[in-house]
């Protein structure tokens, strides 16, 4: 195990109801506050009204700003700074998903800073130094972003997709309501499933060994995905089922799972470059990519690959060798991907191999190699797009 510091501030508040009392929370934090949110589906649910009658009720000012697409855009960050800047906000109440709060935590950064805030996601040398307070009522399970460090927002002019890690910009709060993913399309909520075991698989295949205690409870949590996430796809009303998911994306992310071991991200980085350029949902993304990603390196540590395959997967049978359990668990991982109608070809989405060349290239963005399993570099990332057609 290799030393470490866990630092998570995140005070989450889970359960039914939570959210009529988001007010308290923001008025530790905030007197001018910028109420943020998305396309629109806080209003058709009514989450909208709910949160605006408890802001008025407790005298709190605010200011809104709507409008977040998937895959957020540096145009909505720059128009959300001199909004803050403008109404002089000091507190930012993110309601949605993962684009939202990305889109809330870019604001943060950029409000405090002289830089322009696409220097710190296209250069992450450029230190986040401070950052507004935000906090967030969480709608999908899904990115873990209503308690993880990180924000992802595309460059749209020039299709880049890149993120920033800063402690700063760690949520005060999360509202976790399981009552309020029960709207989701079925697709957004399988999307999200695939989010939360793919942010569990980069932590599991680590090349750090005696790392026994996390390799268990990130098998615990990638068993609870399997089994929920087709239950709330089927059932979208299934209480417990969309409970057991959403404190799971929150678990996955926070990065007590990353604890004393070397992470990969490598197929995050590699799908990326797909939502940056085709605008697919991220989740959709990592369905493709995972299958391929373990095809391609399963061989640099195949022991762990087999140590999932028997422990998760039920893969029992002795006179199968090694290759052949790995083999066999990549097929149950991508028929769990199409028992929740996930993609797990590119092909199957009308993506050919236009831009792998491009692709493979901004994936490594300036760095020798990605991944920490088996080093990839950019030919390494080209074959792995190849499988995933
Ligand atoms: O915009 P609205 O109308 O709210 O609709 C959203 C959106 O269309 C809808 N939705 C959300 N909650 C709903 C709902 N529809 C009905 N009922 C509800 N309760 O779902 C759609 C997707 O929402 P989005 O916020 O985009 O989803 P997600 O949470 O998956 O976020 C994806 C973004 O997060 C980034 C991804 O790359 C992507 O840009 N990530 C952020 C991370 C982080 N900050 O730590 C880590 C992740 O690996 C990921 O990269
Ligand atoms: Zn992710």
């Amino acid at each position: 195990m290799n030393n470490f510091q866990f630092y998570n501030p995140a005070r989450i508040i889970f359960g039914k109801d939570t959210e009529k009392d988001v007010a308290s929370y923001v008025k530790k934090y905030g007197k001018k506050v910028l109420l943020h949110y998305g396309g629109g589906s806080i209003k058709q649910s009514g989450l909208y009204d709910v949160i605006i009658q408890n802001l008025h009720d407790n005298q709190v000012d605010f200011v809104e700003l709507g409008g977040v697409v998937p895959n957020p855009v540096l145009s909505k960050v720059e128009e959300g700074i001199d909004v803050c800047r403008k109404e002089n906000v000091d507190f930012i109440l993110a309601v949605g998903g993962g684009s939202v709060i990305d889109t809330a935590k870019a604001f943060a950064i950029g409000v405090k800073s002289n830089l322009n805030v696409w220097d710190y996601y296209y250069d992450n040398s450029n230190v986040i130094v401070d950052a507004l307070n935000i906090g967030c009522v969480l709608t999908i399970a899904a990115a873990g972003s209503e308690s993880s460090p990180a924000s992802v927002i595309t460059d749209e002019s020039s299709q880049l997709k890149r993120y920033v890690n800063s402690e700063h910009i760690i949520p005060k709060f999360a509202i976790l309501n399981p009552e309020l993913t029960s709207t989701l399309p079925p697709y957004q909520t399988a999307c999200g499933a695939s989010d939360i075991l793919a942010h569990l698989f980069e932590r599991y295949f680590s090349p750090t060994e005696h790392v026994d205690l996390t390799d268990r409870l990130l098998e615990a949590a990638i068993s609870t995905i399997l089994k929920f996430a087709p239950i709330a796809y089927n059932e979208p009303n299934n209480y417990e089922a969309r409970a057991e998911i959403m404190w799971c994306g929150t678990v996955a992310h926070n990065n007590i799972l990353s604890t004393g071991r070397q992470t990969d991200w490598a197929s995050h980085n590699i799908e990326h470059e797909i939502s940056g350029i085709y605008d697919l949902a991220h989740g959709a993304g990592l369905s493709i990519i995972f299958p391929a990603w373990m095809k391609y390196v399963y061989k640099e540590q195949i022991n762990k690959f087999v140590q999932l395959a028997r422990r998760v997967f039920n893969i029992k049978d002795d006179s199968l060798n090694k290759e052949l359990v790995v083999n066999t668990l990549i097929i149950k991982i991508e028929n769990w991907y199409k028992s929740i109608n996930l993609p797990i070809r590119l092909s199957e989405i009308d993506i050919d191999d236009q831009n792998f060349e491009l692709m493979s290239k901004k994936a490594l963005d300036g760095r020798e190699s990605l991944g920490a399993l088996k080093k990839l570099n950019s030919s390494d990332v080209f074959k792995i797009y190849e499988l995933a057609l």
